[in-house]
């Protein structure tokens, strides 16, 4: 499904305004602690690209191949790679981070990708994520209303998704110290949790 999100320069000016009116600081929160190998999946256009740690070796993966154009310009020595979060094409432990920011809002089939972070995470990995979600009460009830026509505007956007509370569905333990909510934001750190 193609839309605003397929279209670099619409996305990039959406965001820049989110980032202005206070997403900026998530972002970097985002990336300032990522360790190691770093997946940044669902890369889009590259805007966190720039912001990982020395010492960090991020790789950036997008299914769609003119927003890697735009991030090749953004973050020149970051291997990037087409590929989707339903079928990671790397070797499994491969990643001691996972961040994902705004993703999850429309990968297709969200337990297959959180099962193939789990996958690709190494032993004591930590997957990152800040993604909107659905918000409680009218307003909850609003974003299933208009969640087909957005989702078909936005080109596969879902303004409804219970997303972290998918990610404890499949077997992540949230650290609530790093938990920050808003009406529709969140973001933590998760680690695989231990078998019982
Ligand atoms: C709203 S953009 C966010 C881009 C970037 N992470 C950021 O924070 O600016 C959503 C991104 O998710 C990507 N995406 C959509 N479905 C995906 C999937 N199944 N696997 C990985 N990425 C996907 C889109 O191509 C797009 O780049």
């Amino acid at each position: 499904m193609r839309g605003l999100e397929q279209v670099p320069w619409a996305y990039d000016l959406l965001v820049a305004l989110f980032e202005a009116a206070g997403l900026a600081k998530w972002r970097v929160w985002l990336a300032r602690e990522a360790v190691g190998r770093t997946l940044d999946l669902g890369c889009g256009t590259g805007r966190s690209l720039p912001l990982y740690p020395a010492g960090s070796r991020p790789i950036g993966l997008d299914p769609e191949m003119r927003l890697l154009l735009r991030a090749r310009k953004r973050a020149a020595s970051v291997p990037l790679v087409l590929g989707r979060a339903e079928a990671l094409p790397f070797a499994p432990c491969a990643f001691e981070t996972v961040a994902v920011s705004l993703v999850f809002c429309s990968v297709v089939d969200p337990p297959k990708g959180l099962s193939e972070i789990r996958r690709v995470l190494a032993s004591g990995g930590t997957l990152r994520m800040m993604e909107h979600v659905r918000p409680e009460g009218l307003s909850g009830r609003l974003a299933d209303l208009v969640q087909p026509a957005w989702t078909c505007l936005a080109g596969g956007c879902h303004p409804n998704r219970r997303t972290e509370a998918a990610v404890a569905r499949a077997g992540f333990a949230i650290d609530p110290s790093t938990r920050r909510t808003t009406r529709t934001l969140r973001r933590f750190v998760a680690r695989p949790a231990a078998p019982s």
